[in-house]
């Protein structure tokens, strides 16, 4: 057996190994392996009686029953409570993960205010700023009159302790990587003191009912910072997040085990603090003026909420003998298949032009419904024909280039009507009383619309 005192351990991913190594072989990231002293020796054996401390019996119960959704507490915040699937789940932690600076922490007091405004007991517990610093804030977004009980802490015992005797509906740790706990010797913010404090929060969330709020830095490539282990461990991930220069934010739900995955919150960064935006198709429409050539509307779904967001394209001829394709927004490997379709099936010469393809506002789409917006977006530009305003598209493309129904045909329809358009083009079967339909059974179809732009 080794003797050694001494284990390796992965920051980013967890994996434990008996040796260190530049790349860790479980997630494949360099430089993220570091040495830790060995956590506690090993437990024995479990079977036999063999351990000092002795089993109780668990009681197993039927599944019938508690078949009622769990209750609810509203935030006070539409956008916070959409994202969360409606609101806070009573025993239940919750991670937000962001960029520094994209505002967690503006975010998070002005959901604390909301709940302390709702009668809700809530306690900020704050491992990066002072109570001062806080309280400034609280002034800027005018809620320093909301019941808010603030705290600056990092020693997981003492704010154990002090919960368990304060009592608080609902427990903000801005963030999880300032904690540390005295039962482990490693360093505050390794992901096995993120890992250990996490799991100690997570199981005073379940025992104590009280809702459980973390707070988790990002690191650059889009992970939780250290321990996507977290994630694994609480309820419900969101992420909030910004494109750059731009005031607005998106929370995404990207695990929610009380909720629909994939909702979006959506809200604007003003001098006042974050600002909900009812209606977020404002934001990802550009304004109508003249209706120019490679812009197409997407009728899209986004977690439970219709959006309508602009795909925009631009198409130059090339010279190179690999054509540049660049795209914001949207999958690269989907652009690449689509053009290819289009070329094959529909006979067009995007194999010679540069392709540009952005989503307006930021917007990430990951639907397959974007599929016909971003063809009819291409088509226009290649064509330089504007298409019809007040003209919304949706569809999903085979590799066969025909065009396949969507979910929620009538949801995306009456998005659209509401905001004042007045035709779609979407696959065949769809019906509408209130848009006039252009139905596109293949993208043959819908080049050729495109080039005559009726
Ligand atoms: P913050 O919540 O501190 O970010 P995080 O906790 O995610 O690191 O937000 C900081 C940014 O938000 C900062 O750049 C200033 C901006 N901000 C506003 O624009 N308006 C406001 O009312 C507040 C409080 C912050
Ligand atoms: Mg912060």
């Amino acid at each position: 057996m080794a003797k050694s005192s001494e284990t390796y351990v992965c920051q980013s991913c967890g994996n434990i190994t008996a040796k260190w190594a530049g790349r860790c072989e479980a997630c494949g990231e360099w430089n993220t392996i570091e040495a830790q002293a060995a956590e506690a020796g090993p437990p024995g054996s479990l079977g036999g009686g063999a351990g000092k401390s002795k089993a109780r019996k668990i009681e197993f119960t039927s599944l019938a029953g508690g078949g009622e959704a769990p209750p609810r507490i509203p935030s006070g915040n539409n956008e916070f409570d959409r994202a969360c699937g409606g609101g806070l789940v009573p025993g239940s932690a919750l991670l937000i993960g962001g960029d520094p600076g994209v505002g967690k922490s503006t975010l998070l007091l002005q959901i604390a205010a909301g709940l302390g405004r709702g009668n809700q007991s809530v306690a900020y517990i704050s491992g990066e700023e002072a109570p001062a610093q806080i309280r400034m804030r609280a002034g800027r977004l005018k809620v320093q009159d909301t019941p808010v009980h603030l705290a600056a802490a990092t020693n997981l015992r003492d704010i154990l302790a002090t919960l368990k005797t304060e009592k608080p509906d609902v427990v903000i740790i801005d963030s999880i990587q300032t904690l540390w706990s005295d039962a482990h010797p490693a360093a505050p913010g390794t992901v096995t003191q993120v890992r250990a404090c996490a799991h100690e929060l997570v199981r005073y969330a379940k025992k104590s009912g009280a809702v459980v709020l973390l707070v988790g830095h990002v690191t650059k490539d889009g992970h939780i910072a250290g321990p996507r282990v977290v994630e694994h461990l609480v309820d419900a991930v969101l992420y909030f997040e910004a494109e750059q220069g731009r005031d607005f934010r998106i929370l995404r739900a990207v695990k929610n085990r009380f909720g629909a995955a994939h909702e979006i919150g959506v809200f604007e960064m003003t001098s006042k603090g974050l600002e909900e935006v009812a209606n977020p198709s404002s934001l990802f429409l550009t304004d109508g003026g003249e209706a120019a050539s490679g812009a197409a509307v997407f009728a899209g779904i986004e977690g439970t909420r219709p959006v309508l967001v602009e795909i925009q394209a631009l198409v130059s001829p090339s010279s190179l003998a690999a054509p540049r394709r660049s795209v914001v927004g949207w999958d690269s490997a989907r652009l690449s298949m689509l053009l290819a379709v289009l070329d094959t099936r529909a006979g067009l010469d995007f194999g010679r032009h540069d392709v540009f393809l952005n989503i307006a506002g930021g917007l990430r789409i990951q639907e397959p419904a974007a599929d016909l917006a971003a063809a009819a977006a291409l088509c226009s530009s290649l064509f330089d024909a504007p298409l019809p305003a007040q003209c919304v598209v949706f569809g999903e493309t085979a590799l066969s280039g025909s065009v396949r129904p969507v979910n929620q045909s009538d949801a995306r329809l009456k998005e659209a009507q509401k905001l004042g358009f007045t035709s779609a083009v979407a696959p065949a079967g769809v019906a509408s009383a209130d848009l006039k339909i252009r139905e596109a059974s293949t993208l043959a179809d819908l080049a050729a619309w495109v080039r005559t732009a009726d």
